[in-house]
């Protein structure tokens, strides 16, 4: 032990020696210096470039590497450091102890745009991600939600094909209307969440004044192992502000990056944004007692059955220094929780819980976890091990459990929470599917001008579609609201009383 102490410290001091001694001037990765970064090594005045040149090699071998697989969805972001300032105790239903009135935990957050690559315009229409890393005490808590407070899909099954629908075509390598209808035509419970898309919320005027939702239910559960379904909300202290069509083209013509930009530049100026957290509870018989399933992530909890309170506010105030080591390595995950939190059963939640660690696996490698950026703040005491790229700190000859050499007991504090079941295997559609009343809710709440750009928006996106999609599709906003969908049918050029008679078969 005394030795490995001494081998440390004298590293460490000869580091620094080293370090000194460059003073900054250029160096390869080895810490050598550079000689020459203007010329290459040739032989003589006119022979070629030589392979000995070690410092051009590696510059450009690096420069080769340097692009990791970009994320599959959400691959445009911009991240903030900030902390969470608990405003509630929440001992009564949670053990997770970042919920203790007047706690502060410090935050990473990301927002995204959804389906466009990386640098494309954060003009374009898209939900926007809204996702936070919580380094507590117990261990990293990811909140990794979206602006709109529902999702288009009820089932991680359907996913990778919604997403294929929504990128560009295979064929072509940009989107149409024509394939996005084709697939949406067959998925009713959309109706909600692609109004919400069309609307003036997909275009939103800064990632400051955006909202943010769980979307899922997740559970809480307290120190007896009693549970609770919640939802959790950021309400942006800033307010909501929305592009119309017109906005948001002309901003596109002048700043495609205007988010990232409003963003970095108000931390700079030290105009800190900031959000509240809201949590709406359920008991679990309540769940049954709604007309909808409270578990279908298709759905809100309307404010007035289930009211939200406040338990806590964040505010962000540093910005990353190097946007490929925090806001791309940052893998936010739903599978990332503590003790007290819980995934509720919600059939995409539940897939999701599996799909990000296994793209970060592939994206960022097996040891991610490891990154500074992920590192947990809480100890961490796995048997986990090796690995491409591992920097973990696990030590010793004991790398298994049970052992009595070192002992590592769990804690009983941590085991999940217990869920009554009875049943068989079943793949059928969730029987409270409501797919339209709650969007037509959501038309009926938008004022006249909202109501307005949404028609021309998503009616000329309907018009792109092939007849019968169309058709369908217009029955199914039709279905929603009566007016939504007779203005719809105006502006794509559809077939009225056919709609008419499709919304009649349609049951909600
Ligand atoms: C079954 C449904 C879903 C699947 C399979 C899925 C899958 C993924 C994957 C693979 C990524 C890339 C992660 C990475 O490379 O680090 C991602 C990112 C993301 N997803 Fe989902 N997703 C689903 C639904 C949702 C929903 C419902 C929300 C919102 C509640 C959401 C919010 C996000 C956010 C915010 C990110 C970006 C995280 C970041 O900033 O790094 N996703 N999703």
């Amino acid at each position: 032990m005394k030795h490995r102490r001494l081998f440390v410290a004298l590293t460490f001091a000869s580091s620094l020696l080293v370090a000194t001694a460059n003073a900054g001037q250029l160096t390869r990765d080895n810490g050598a210096l550079v000689g020459d970064n203007q010329n290459s090594q040739t032989a003589g005045a006119e022979g070629p470039v030589l392979l000995q040149d070690v410092h051009l090699i590696q510059k450009l071998q690096r420069f080769d590497r340097e692009r990791i697989p970009e994320r599959v969805v959400h691959a445009r972001g911009a991240g903030a450091y900030g902390v969470f300032t608990a405003s509630e105790t929440l001992t009564d239903i949670s053990q997770a102890t970042l919920f203790t009135a007047g706690k502060q935990t410090p935050v990473f957050v990301r927002f995204s745009s959804v389906v466009h690559g990386n640098h494309s315009p954060e003009t374009l229409r898209d939900p926007r991600g809204f996702a936070t890393k919580f380094y507590t005490e117990q261990g990293n808590w990811d909140l990794v939600g979206n602006n709109f407070p529902t999702f288009f899909i009820r089932d991680a099954i359907k996913f990778p094909d919604m997403v294929h629908a929504f990128k560009p075509d295979p064929d072509k390598n940009y989107g149409t209307n024509r394939t996005l209808f084709d697939f949406f035509q067959h998925v009713p419970e959309a109706t909600r969440t692609l109004t919400l898309l069309f609307s003036n919320e997909g275009t939103p005027a800064s990632y400051r004044e955006m909202d943010g939702s769980s979307v899922h239910a997740y559970k809480l559960v307290n120190a007896d192992g009693q549970y609770r379904y919640v939802k959790f909300s950021w309400k942006s202290q800033q307010g909501v502000r929305n592009h119309d069509p017109r906005q948001a083209q002309t901003v596109q013509g002048q700043d495609f990056n205007h988010m990232s930009r409003d963003l970095i530049t108000a931390i700079d100026a030290g105009n800190f944004p900031r959000w509240d957290l809201y949590l709406q509870v359920l008991e679990a018989e309540q769940l049954a007692k709604f007309d909808f399933d409270p578990l279908d992530a298709t759905k809100i909890w309307p404010e007035e059955l289930i009211p939200s309170r406040r338990i806590g506010s964040m505010e962000l105030n540093r910005n990353p220094a190097n946007i490929f080591q925090e806001t791309e390595q940052v893998a936010m995950a739903p599978g990332n929780l503590i003790p007290g939190i819980e995934p509720s059963e919600d059939r995409l939640l539940q897939g999701r819980l599996f799909s990000y660690a296994d793209t970060q696996m592939y994206r960022l490698g097996a040891n991610h976890q490891q990154l500074p950026i992920n590192r947990a703040k809480a100890e961490v005491n796995s048997n986990n091990q090796d690995g491409a790229m591992n920097s973990g700190a696990r030590v010793g000859e004991v790398n298994y459990e049970p052992s009595t050499l070192q002992p590592r007991p769990q804690a009983a504090s941590a085991r999940y929470s217990n869920l009554p079941l009875d049943g068989m295997t079943q793949q059928r559609r969730i029987a409270r599917e409501q797919n339209f009343r709650q969007a037509g809710e959501l038309y009926r709440s938008f004022d006249r001008k909202k109501q307005q750009d949404l028609v021309q928006q998503l009616g000329s996106a309907l018009g792109e579609a092939d007849v019968a999609a169309r058709q369908t599709m217009l029955s199914y906003f039709y279905k929603a609201d009566a007016g939504y969908g007779e203005a719809l049918t105006r502006v794509a050029k559809g077939d009225l009383s056919q709609v008419r008679a499709l919304a009649q078969a349609l049951v909600d």
